[in-house]
């Protein structure tokens, strides 16, 4: 099977450390592998607009930031095809013909959406583009013959959807996708990274984020901040290492190698909490490890940050001609899906 990749995100905010471990990090590997056909990062700014209908201003301001931000973090646009949602159209029509083939009861038992509905407090005033905001991933999937989506773990149902509503379509009105397939990081505990106050899942609201962008202050700062085992009072009390932020840290973030360079008096992260777990490792010693090694890989993404601030205006090229040729390409697809439908009105012309 070709090999075509597609992923995107949300332009709501900065990309912070949990969009790095639970998808940039796999999009970084694949775009060094090579040997994919196309390879597209969209900036799902429709989506985005789901649940900020009063606030296109902020979307529109955070399609450059994120765009700076998958730069930065070290996606290389002579590689990626990094375009933004909105300037493809034939998605929203491509939207209208897939909304056929789903039903409200698929619709509404999607977990991610019902998770999302409940976090957001939108009970019955549930917009209903925001409802059908998978059917819309599915268009920016199928759109473009995806084949693989590297993403976090909290959008496997969107691609389980995606999977189903491209069956439906094959099943319907004849065989012209082929069926997506996720990739999530390897490493478990990069699945969903915890926010700095030990809740659930990073989130701007929440400001227990960790930023790609924030300076070496910032980022100490936050760490030093972060939430560990408030029964782990004096150095030498047993502390928990579950529950524990900068466990779940360096879990996410620690190798071999970061032992040998910033903590060679243990071999492993299994010492480490060994020790954490017996008594007598204080808390600000595993914090200033784990700001070792994020302030290593943060430094660069920063840096090239910076470069690329200089230069917003070949960005926004870059991302309009992106668009254009992903446009060339969803075009071909469309066309293709109206004519499996049928829906060629040109059969009626008496004179060819
Ligand atoms: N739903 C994704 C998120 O919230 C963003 C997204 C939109 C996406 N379209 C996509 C991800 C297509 C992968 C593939 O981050």
């Amino acid at each position: 099977m070709k090999k075509i990749i597609l992923t995107g995100d949300r332009p709501t905010g900065n990309l912070h450390i949990g969009h790095f471990v639970g998808s940039i990090a796999n999009r970084l590997k694949l775009q060094e592998k090579g040997g994919y056909e196309k390879f597209y990062i969209m900036i799902a700014d429709t989506q985005a607009l789901t649940d900020n209908a009063d606030n296109v201003d902020k979307v529109r301001n955070n399609v450059v930031q994120v765009a700076l931000d998958y730069l930065a973090a070290g996606i290389d646009p002579s590689k990626v095809n990094i375009f933004i949602q909105s300037q493809v159209p034939e998605l929203a029509e491509m939207t209208m013909y897939f909304m056929n083939l789903v039903t409200m009861a698929r619709l509404t038992r999607n977990p991610t959406v019902k998770e999302e509905t409940k976090l957001r407090g939108f009970n019955l005033s549930v917009p209903v583009g925001f409802v059908c905001y998978p059917i819309s991933q599915a268009a920016d999937i199928l759109g473009f013959g995806t084949t693989l989506v590297p993403v976090g773990e909290d959008q496997l149902p969107m691609i389980e959807q995606t999977r189903e509503i491209a069956k439906s379509f094959n099943n319907t009105y004849g065989n012209i996708f082929d069926l997506p397939k996720p990739i999530l990081p390897d490493n478990k505990a990069c699945l969903r990274l915890v926010g700095t106050d030990g809740s659930a899942k990073m989130s701007k609201s929440a400001g227990n984020c960790i930023y790609l962008k924030d300076e070496p202050e910032e980022i100490k700062k936050k760490i030093m901040n972060a939430y560990t085992d408030p029964n782990h009072i004096k150095i030498s009390d047993p502390g928990k290492v579950e529950g524990n932020v900068v466990f779940a840290y360096l879990d996410a973030f620690s190798t071999e190698e970061s032992f040998k360079k910033y903590l060679p008096e243990y071999k492993n992260l299994d010492e480490l909490k060994a020790h954490y777990q017996k008594g007598g490792l204080g808390d600000v010693k595993i914090k200033l490890f784990l700001n070792n090694i994020l302030q290593e890989l943060l430094e660069p993404i920063r840096n090239r940050r910076k470069e690329y601030e200089k230069n917003i205006d070949g960005i926004c090229e870059m991302l309009f001609k992106n668009a254009e040729m992903a446009r060339e390409v969803a075009s071909e697809t469309l066309r293709k899906m109206k004519e499996a439908m049928g829906l060629d009105y040109t059969k009626f012309l008496t004179k060819k």
